[in-house]
């Protein structure tokens, strides 16, 4: 059986699409099966985010319709043979797909995959049940920054009326610099707001969006790393946390992060 993840946050824009992408791609990396769902329909992202946005013939509205099999809509990562996507559709009247659509699909795929990770689109009504109501994980996406943290606690709240068996925090757009200097909120005060387990923190870095260009990921850039140990966390608890401060330490730390403020 799968663990089935869902991927939320409230607030649109902190990253969820793209936590969602480099999840699937580091698990898929680490010998998993993983299938990627976008059921944020009408503003499709992920087949955007993985490059595959040509490869896409059939969508998970012609899946409910009855247009086509899952499996026939499912899109094979060329670079991650074991990872899979199931697009969502650019436009359509998202209100005829419900949550109990999504769970008969993953239902049909349970056997076939390790994890589905299920992409939720921003804000708390039909389009969250839909994503929330099949999943029995969930992966809270916040920035370091007051609005972000506030939306995603109404969340938190709502999740407790699903059959969510855990759920974990990831800190997306975390910088160092900004975390040194006491510019930025720190992951403790975010952890204690949120009141859910951290289970990483990826930094603000601009080779995120790089894989979307060809569907390659960056592999020697912070990110990289932190993605890695975000993937490893999620499987097997291993609490290894990406450490944006390390580059910003010492005497070159210093320089480099007072390089950034005057750039
Ligand atoms: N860690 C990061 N560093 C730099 N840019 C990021 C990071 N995470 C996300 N982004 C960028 O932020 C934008 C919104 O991300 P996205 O994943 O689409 O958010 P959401 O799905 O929550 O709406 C995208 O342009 C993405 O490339
Ligand atoms: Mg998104």
């Amino acid at each position: 059986m799968a663990r089935k993840i869902v991927v939320t946050s409230g607030k649109g824009g902190v990253g969820k699409s793209t936590v969602c992408a480099n999840l699937g791609v580091y698990l898929s990396r680490l010998g998993f099966r993983v299938l990627l769902m976008d059921v944020d329909i009408g503003l499709n992202n992920l087949d955007v985010i993985m490059g595959l946005e040509r490869q896409v013939i059939f969508d998970v509205t012609d899946v409910v319709s009855g247009k086509c099999r899952v499996r026939q809509a499912m899109i094979q990562d060329p670079n991650f043979p074991s990872l899979y996507l199931l697009p969502s559709a650019h436009t359509y009247s998202s209100s005829k797909i419900t949550g109990e659509h999504i769970k008969n699909i993953t239902d049909i795929v349970d056997h076939s995959f390790d994890y589905i990770l299920i992409d939720c689109p921003a804000g708390v009504e039909a389009g969250f049940h839909r994503a929330v109501f099949p999943a029995n994980e969930a992966l809270i996406v916040v920035t370091p920054h007051l609005s972000s943290i506030r939306d995603a606690d109404k969340v938190v709240g709502l999740l407790g009326e699903y059959q969510i068996e855990s759920k974990g925090l990831v800190i997306n757009r975390m910088r160092g610099d900004l975390l040194l200097s006491g510019e930025m909120m720190d992951i403790e005060s975010i952890v204690k707001a949120m009141g859910v387990p951290l289970l990483g923190v990826i930094p603000e870095d601009d080779d995120v969006g790089k894989m979307s260009c060809d569907g390659r990921i960056m592999t020697d850039c912070e990110s990289a790393r932190a993605f890695t140990l975000l993937s490893e966390n999620v499987h097997n608890g291993s609490k290894k946390i990406f450490d944006c401060t390390y580059k910003y330490r010492g005497l070159m730390g210093y320089l480099k992060r007072n390089i950034k403020k005057h750039c």
